[in-house]
């Protein structure tokens, strides 16, 4: 999938913008706070449905404004989607592609396979599981729609569940017979959640093990590993075994909603003992073997958005990375950095063709 053309009105700090988009690689180069990760927002934003940093829709109108629209042109092959993303204050927000506008946002996620990375994924290794379990969600849900539908359901029934658990300690009541009609679906639900975490993590750690080889060119292993209670209890006798627990506590104690990622280096946490070096060459490696994946099962290669990467690794390892991307077949690239020598003498190296945007 490739970005040809990009128009914003009132989305964050640009009034209106406009440009059209190299097939290859694009750079936007400019001081800091002139809007370049606003711009790789922008192009999340019509892929996902949301900021990327999870901005409510009112952050992302221009201050002083009451809407915002990001409107694109996406091509592959010899189709053409042209992606409008609006919202007015007081108003949904509305997603519509090729002018039919979607009842349910689900629905367009995976249309435009997407990859940011950013200095913010440092979160993935410092941030509790929440911020590990969306990285998994965002990713799974872009190649496997059944998945994203049983999120969705299991979310609900959730909060129905805890819900009654409150209504319950409020009123002094319980009645186990009542909260055990939310238990089998969300049972269900949370089975195929956990089966398809678990292939989830058995397809993206070997690609994970490769990449890091190559950004970090050292013998050290990667390891991904998957934690959740289902790995050991059926979803159904969880939810029963805690019955006690979850009501004193008002709330759904454990389940999918509690799963987390491990990240090792060696075997050991890469969270206390990799230095900064390898928690970010860890965290690269785990975008790019998040491109591949979507890649594999999307058969379309997703647009790449690097922020400021450049910035924050040693030449060493940015040489690394952009020996690999270059032969990798790749779709489209953007990029941002404050050096517009440094994007030159980058393009060069990866011997391709590209747009410069100087905001
Ligand atoms: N809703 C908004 N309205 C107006 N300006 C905004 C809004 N949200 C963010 N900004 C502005 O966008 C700028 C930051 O843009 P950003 O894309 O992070 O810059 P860069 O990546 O080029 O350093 C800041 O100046 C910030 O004040
Ligand atoms: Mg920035």
């Amino acid at each position: 999938m490739k970005l040809h053309k990009l128009i914003l009105n009132n989305f964050k700090n640009f009034e209106h913008f406009e440009a059209q988009f190299h097939p290859q690689v694009n750079a936007f180069t400019g001081n800091n706070g002139v809007g370049k990760t606003n711009l790789l927002d922008a192009v999340y934003a019509l892929a996902m449905g949301k900021s990327y940093f999870g901005l409510t829709n009112r952050q992302l109108i221009r201050h002083g404004e009451n809407f915002y629209s990001i409107k694109a042109v996406f091509q592959r092959d010899n189709d053409t989607y042209e992606v409008l993303l609006k919202y007015r204050e007081g108003e949904k927000k509305s997603l519509a592609v090729n002018g039919k506008e979607y009842t349910r946002l689900s629905d367009h996620i995976g249309l435009i396979p997407v990859v940011m990375i950013s200095p913010y994924d440092r979160d993935l290794i410092s941030e509790s599981g929440e911020t590990r379990r969306r990285f998994a969600d965002r990713l799974i849900a872009q190649y496997d729609k059944d998945y994203l539908n049983n999120l969705i359901r299991y979310t609900r029934t959730l909060q129905q569940r805890n819900s009654l658990l409150k209504y319950f300690a409020a009123n002094g009541t319980f009645d186990a017979t009542r909260l055990e009609t939310y238990d089998e679906s969300l049972a269900r639900y949370a089975a195929v959640i956990h089966a398809k975490r678990q292939q989830f993590v058995q397809s993206l750690a070997p690609l994970l093990a490769e990449k890091y080889k190559h950004i970090a060119g050292t013998g050290e292993q990667p390891g991904l590993t998957y934690r959740s209670a289902l790995n050991l209890t059926d979803a159904r006798e969880l939810l029963h075994k805690n019955i006690e627990r979850d009501r004193l506590l008002q709330y759904t104690s454990d389940g999918v909603h509690r799963d987390d990622l491990m990240f090792t280096l060696n075997g050991h946490p890469i969270k206390k003992f990799g230095s900064q070096g390898q928690q970010k060459s860890f965290l690269v490696a785990l975008r790019l073997a998040e491109a591949d994946m979507l890649f594999s099962r999307k058969n379309d290669a997703p647009i790449l958005l690097f922020d400021d990467i450049f910035d924050k690794l040693d030449p060493q390892r940015v040489h690394r990375i952009l020996d690999y991307v270059k032969h990798r077949p790749f779709g489209q690239v953007f990029i941002t950095d404050t050096h517009p020598e440094r994007v030159s003498l980058l393009l060069e190296a990866l011997d391709r063709q590209a747009g410069i945007y100087e905001l």
